[in-house]
């Protein structure tokens, strides 16, 4: 099955379930594979060797340098415009794939294979690449929507269980902010991910993309829970998983909404059952110094913050306020509470 999607006058097409996608790769292609994904992959042989970049897939390697060695390594082939990189493997892999994509030869074809949960339902989707630069996570980057991209579950059985957690708190965060049944899907999952529920959260997000190619309105409801997500990251220096740190943002910013009166106490009791049924919310081991000045991390500390917050169940809106103090409060707040 698949569908096509329309980003930035170009068409982005989801494929679902081909477990024969390899057989598209074409002799002149290259591929971007994860080197966890290819060392548990059954089908090397229907690569080429030379044609196998093997990716060490780690934030410390989205960079620019690991970029230079590839853009060596494809110079040295006989790769035309027309041929096409294929990245295949978590978010690291599909945002370096991309970004290497949309530079090299002024732009190549590009084919996304996400392998674990959070490339599948946001990093692959909707056209952002990046890189890490100058110490700032995903500094520089382009917006590049991959021709097709492949999402299957079945990649999810090697998946470590806090990888898995990661891309479960993304789809929860997905079903929060529109009136959508994968909410209730959620609820009565016990944890586990199928291709339906795949199926509707990459098409949540696809269609914000669409809306908002370029991330100027609407798409941006999809950051909700990562400003105070992003300060949390921050502040325990990366120590606590990106997937983790969105989930206490998620509970800081309905704790603020809830502040600001734009939620009751039970609509909150509603937002946050999905997390607290699944276990996922957890207590820091250590004590976690929160600055407000993180809250300007990429800002003039002049400027506003923005925040998604909720004016109901499964409705969202941006706000803006400088009141960082209030802000740091209630992210205070939620750290030490399990819910
Ligand atoms: N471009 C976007 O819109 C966007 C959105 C969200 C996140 N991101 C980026 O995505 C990255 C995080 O992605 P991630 O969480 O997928 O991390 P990741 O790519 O680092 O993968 C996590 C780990 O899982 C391993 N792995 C991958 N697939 C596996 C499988 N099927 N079985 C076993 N192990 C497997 C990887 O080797 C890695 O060790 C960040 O760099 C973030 O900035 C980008």
């Amino acid at each position: 099955m698949e569908q096509v999607f329309k980003l930035l006058h170009r068409q982005s097409e989801v494929i679902w379930n081909d477990e024969n996608w390899f057989e598209k790769v074409e002799k002149n292609d290259v591929v971007i594979f994860d080197k966890t994904v290819w060392n548990l992959f059954p089908g090397k042989q229907y690569f080429q060797e030379e044609q196998v970049y093997l990716f060490q897939a780690k934030e410390a390697n989205k960079t620019l340098p690991e970029l230079t060695n590839f853009l060596t390594w494809i110079s040295s082939k006989n790769f035309s415009r027309n041929d096409t990189i294929w990245g295949i493997g978590g978010g690291v892999t599909t945002d370096f794939a991309g970004f290497a994509s949309s530079v090299y030869k002024r732009g190549c074809r590009l084919k996304l294979v996400p392998t674990t949960l959070l490339a599948m339902v946001d990093a692959a989707l909707g056209g952002k690449t990046a890189l890490n630069f100058d110490n700032v996570k995903n500094g520089i980057g382009s917006f590049y929507p991959a021709e097709t991209i492949f999402i299957s579950s079945s990649w999810l059985e090697t998946l470590p269980k806090s990888e898995f957690d990661n891309g479960l708190i993304e789809m929860i965060k997905t079903s929060l902010l529109e009136k959508t049944v994968l909410y209730d899907n959620i609820l009565i999952s016990n944890g586990k991910v199928d291709d339906t529920m795949l199926m509707q959260t990459a098409l949540l997000k696809m269609k914000l993309c669409e809306a908002d190619p370029e991330d100027k309105g609407i798409r941006r409801f999809l950051n909700l829970g990562h400003t105070f997500g992003h300060v949390l990251e921050a502040a325990c220096h990366y120590k606590i998983s990106h997937g983790k740190c969105v989930l206490k943002g998620i509970k800081a910013a309905v704790l603020f909404s809830l502040r600001t009166r734009y939620i009751t106490p039970e609509i909150a009791e509603k937002i946050l059952l999905p997390l607290q049924q699944l276990k996922l919310d957890f207590v820091p081991d250590e004590k976690v110094d929160i600055s407000a000045n993180l809250f300007f991390q990429d800002k003039k500390a002049d400027k506003e913050v923005n925040l998604i917050l909720f004016n109901g169940f499964q409705s969202v809106f941006i706000y803006q306020t400088n009141k960082v103090h209030l802000l740091k409060e209630v992210l205070e707040e939620v750290l030490y509470e399990r819910l």
